[in-house]
């Protein structure tokens, strides 16, 4: 076991990094966050801040030495920088489960040869291919690109061959990887949070239900209305899939709910994620508690509901509503509110600066509140 005398790592310091960060501290833990970003959010909160770029030799011998074990909380951190960490310290997720889910590619032939139902997808690794393997998956279809992808940046729609000869031009100059994926008409848009322990004890979360707005979350409801038998199934195949992937540590798998209540895997992330961050006001642990349960090998914790939620990201500008007294006031008005302001020093158009969950045992008036929330993130 790891006590709380010691220190952990991060790789990565956006807001997933600072709830973990948080967490990890309110347990006693030191934390060091490394991310070349000086303005990341989580530095502030870290008792240790690296802002070097990640090649830099001398911080990783510093990383190294100073923490008994490291995690990420972005997918995007070079795998070969995960392998060198891992060759002296525990890395959980380690390189060979990153290397699998940081590549599309991958990441679906791991899930396709595991028996694990996903959209029918192709791999792209030349635009000139693009043509014909659409013609040979029909439309519509969504590519993406394989690496480095998030909150539905690097993804065309593409519903005629006229929209595929557009794109490869476009793609043309490029050298990576993409995949070809038929878009899933999909019921409902759900996500499971998994933890598997070094001893290979996993737990998971109650289901979330996630509305997507141009490729981003904007919603997220603990738990999915969704019928029990369902709940079950879906807790059974995220048990079964991190399982076969022999994956240590906290992950989030996303799926789509076919009409006739087939489930196919969208993706999986090796980290805390978006549509669990209700967890925090609603279960009675968080997906950051429970990862640091994972990175240090405590026992864990088979998490329960406290109270229905709704999560509402805040995008963009919709931040200075919560930094605007007036509509600060009407917010905090409203009961069951948590209020979430991650302090990036930078508003971007999409960019996710915040979020709001509300709590409550009626889940037609957490509906409503919703409704009046993002009625007041208007009027930032
Ligand atoms: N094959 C598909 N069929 C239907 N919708 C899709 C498909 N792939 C993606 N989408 C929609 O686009 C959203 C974002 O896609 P995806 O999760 O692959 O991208 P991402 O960029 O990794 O997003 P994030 O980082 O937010 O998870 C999905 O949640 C879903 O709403
Ligand atoms: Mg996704």
């Amino acid at each position: 076991m790891i006590l709380s005398d010691q220190q952990i790592g991060i790789l990565g310091g956006g807001q997933l990094g600072t709830f973990l960060t948080i967490a990890a501290k309110q347990m006693g833990y030191r934390v060091s966050v490394w991310d070349p970003d000086i303005g990341a959010p989580a530095h502030a909160w870290a008792d240790h801040s690296i802002q070097t770029h990640f090649d830099h030799p001398e911080s990783l011998k510093q990383f190294i030495h100073e923490n008994a074990v490291i995690t990420y909380e972005w997918e995007n951190i070079p795998v070969s920088l995960v392998a060198s960490i891992e060759a002296e310290k525990p890395v959980r997720p380690g390189s060979t489960v990153l290397n699998h889910l940081q590549n599309r590619i991958q990441e679906k032939g791991f899930l396709t040869a595991g028996g694990f139902p996903v959209t029918p997808y192709l791999p792209v690794l030349d635009p000139n291919n693009l043509v014909a393997a659409a013609e040979s998956l029909g439309f519509p279809l969504i590519c993406k690109t394989a690496t480095a992808g998030y909150d539905g940046i690097g993804q065309w729609r593409l519903s005629n061959v006229g929209a595929v000869t557009d794109l490869r031009r476009k793609l043309k100059s490029r050298k990576r990887g993409w995949i070809l994926e038929k878009v899933a008409n999909f019921s409902k848009e759900l996500s499971v949070i998994v933890a598997r322990g070094a001893d290979g004890e996993v737990v998971t979360y109650p289901v979330s239900e996630n509305i997507h707005e141009n490729g981003i979350l904007r919603l997220s409801k603990i738990p999915a209305e969704i019928s029990a038998d369902l709940s079950e199934r879906i807790a059974r195949l995220g048990k079964a899939v991190i399982t076969a992937l022999e994956g240590v540590g906290l992950f989030c798998i996303e799926l789509f709910l076919l009409e006739n209540d087939a489930l196919l895997i969208n993706e999986i992330a090796p980290r805390p994620h978006n549509s669990g961050h209700a967890t925090m006001d609603s279960c009675d642990t968080s997906q950051y508690a429970q990862q640091v349960r994972t990175l240090c090998n405590l026992p864990l914790m088979t998490p329960r509901i406290l109270s229905p939620a709704v999560m509402l990201n805040v995008l963009g500008d919709e931040i200075k509503a919560l930094r605007n007294e007036s509509i600060l006031k009407a917010l905090l008005s409203l009961p069951g509110i948590h209020l979430y302001d991650y302090r990036k020093q930078e508003i971007k158009d999409r960019r996710k600066m915040g979020h709001i969950t509300l709590t409550g045992s009626d889940p037609i008036q957490l509906s409503a509140q919703a409704l009046q929330v993002q009625d007041l993130l208007k009027k930032s």
